[in-house]
């Protein structure tokens, strides 16, 4: 969707009008533009349940061709119908083809290639090319309004600008900084700069003042112009720093609600696009975007025990500190796949809680196949999922799908946290970060996330291949608790092992 707002903001820059035709294209291309923004409702709709989602997806490709194709249709009936702009106006348009196809073998390369464990940063890379598009389209619609022979530039006009400048840049430094940050080639403690708060409002201040200076220079008169570049250019540099900046004070296990903030920032961007360019398509999808995005940023926050206020404005990674735990908490006890297998052979009801360690050993299938043992064998086995377990909202559920298990199975954290005392055997696979009970204590970097209480249970086997600590960086003391045993090795041969023995 991210990637398809940018090539539509881009597409419908095209120019080239005359006024016979363009009443018959503009009614055309409204009907193709609201046709295509009940698809995008129905698409959300779709994806907020996994049952529908497939669905949901088909409903979005299918609105994103009827809105590229009627844009694209516009420009070519426009250009047609402007004989003085005819070549000129053609040749835009096949420039739009020309980078559209470039754009759509790169994304499909992409995308082909791309692991479920990579799709965070792919993400915020998408994210990225919003803001960055965000960015040109106000310069571009900036310099156009200079040239324009029009008297009495809109003052609004050039607040929309102003403001779609603003927050396409915030979302271009901030989107590269989560993926630097996702893909693991920057460090996920947080940046803590003396100040950073005071810092991050005076940046709002000066570019609020900046806004209202801008709107009153920004006008056609020639002498003020070049004072209006000036604070643009000033207001581009501090958003772009701003944009650097909450997201590099953000720590490693707050970077969930990140990436769900940056994807509303990317909608906004894109609908502050659809401002400047007058598209109303493009308004509506990046207010869907930005809304949806900010509503998800809002349950990972209640997920996560954050303050809504305080991501939006990076605050929330300042109370913690950074770096890991080097307590000493004795020694863990390993067991081994054969053990694990008799003990599941006696167990009545097993719970099964993955983590992103799961997806990296691909190991949900075997996953799958052990529970459909256990099953025909009697014994209640159901999962529990934490709202941030993996590295992207419902990583593990569509992973689980993907391998078939029953939904009706699969429960949430909040539906199941208060039952691990009746579980005999609980199997973390592959998580840390959501079963650590160091979230309990206050002071820790973690502390007040809430976490799967699985150390309730009787017996606890986590599944990992080291005595290493989670994407946050912090120990584990479950590893080390008298009723927990490691079954240390890649997740996918341990549960392969454990399924044989069975
Ligand atoms: P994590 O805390 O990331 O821990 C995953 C564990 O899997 C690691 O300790 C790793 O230990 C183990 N592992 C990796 N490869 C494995 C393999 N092949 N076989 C067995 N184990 C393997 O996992 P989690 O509990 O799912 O927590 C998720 C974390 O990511 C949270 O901190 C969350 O805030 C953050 N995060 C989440 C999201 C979203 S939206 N879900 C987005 C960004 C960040 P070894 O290396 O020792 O094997």
């Amino acid at each position: 969707m991210q990637s398809l707002t940018f090539a539509a903001a881009t597409v419908a820059t095209g120019s080239g009008v005359s006024q016979d035709l363009q009443d018959w294209t503009d009614r055309i291309t409204t009907l193709a533009y609201l046709v295509a923004a009940l698809l995008f409702i129905l698409a959300l709709a779709g994806l907020s349940r996994q049952q529908s989602a497939a669905r949901g997806n088909y409903f979005g490709i299918a609105g994103m061709a009827i809105a590229l194709v009627a844009t694209v249709f516009k420009a070519a009936v426009q250009s047609h119908a402007d004989p003085d702009h005819y070549n000129d106006a053609w040749v835009t348009v096949l420039l739009v083809a020309v980078a559209m196809l470039i754009g759509a073998v790169i994304g499909v390369a992409r995308a082909r290639r791309v692991e479920m464990t990579g799709m965070p940063e792919l993400i915020a890379m998408l994210h990225c090319f919003v803001g960055l598009a965000a960015v040109l389209i106000g310069v571009n619609s900036f310099i156009h309004a200079g040239s324009s022979a029009e008297a009495g530039y809109e003052k609004f006009h050039l607040g929309e600008v102003y403001l779609g400048i603003f927050i396409g840049a915030v979302t271009f430094t901030g989107s590269i900084i989560a993926y630097l940050k996702l893909s693991g080639k920057m460090k996920g403690a947080p940046l803590a700069l003396p100040g950073r708060n005071l810092l991050n409002l005076a940046i709002i201040v000066i570019t609020l003042v900046g806004m209202v200076f801008f709107i009153l220079t920004g006008t056609e008169e020639a002498d003020s112009k070049p004072v209006a570049w000036t604070i643009l250019g000033v207001m581009l540099v501090l958003a772009l720093a701003l944009g650097l900046h909450l997201v590099a004070a953000i720590g490693g296990g707050d970077m969930p609600v990140v990436v769900s903030m940056l994807n509303s920032y990317s909608g906004w961007a894109a609908a502050a696009a659809g401002f400047m360019l007058a598209n109303p398509l493009l308004i509506i999808t990046g207010a869907l975007v930005g809304s949806s995005g900010a509503y998800l940023s809002f349950i990972m926050c209640k997920a996560m025990n954050r303050s809504f206020i305080s991501v939006i404005l990076g605050g929330f990674g300042s109370e913690t500190t950074a770096g890991g735990d080097d307590h000493d908490y004795g020694a863990h006890t390993e067991i081994t796949p054969e053990e694990t297998a008799d003990l599941l052979r006696h167990a009545h009801k097993v719970m099964i809680t993955p983590g992103y360690g799961m997806a990296v050993a691909q190991a949900q299938y075997p996953v799958a196949e052990l529970v459909r043992k256990l099953r025909a064998d009697g014994v209640d086995v159901s999962f529990g999922i934490h709202p941030v377990a993996g590295r992207l909202p419902g990583h593990m559920n569509v992973l689980l799908a993907e391998a078939k298990v029953p939904y009706d199975i699969v429960h949430e954290m909040d539906e199941i946290n208060d039952d691990f005392g009746d579980v005999d055997v609980v199997l973390v696979i592959g998580a840390n970060d959501t079963v650590n009970p160091i979230a309990e204590e206050p002071g820790s970097p973690i502390a007040g996330m809430p976490v799967l209480k699985v150390w309730n249970a009787h017996h606890v086997i986590v599944f990992k291949r080291s005595m290493g600590a989670g994407y946050a960086g912090v120990q584990n003391p479950l590893f080390f608790m008298d009723n927990t045993d490691m079954l240390l090795g890649d997740a996918k041969q341990s549960v392969e092992k454990i399924t044989a023995a069975l």
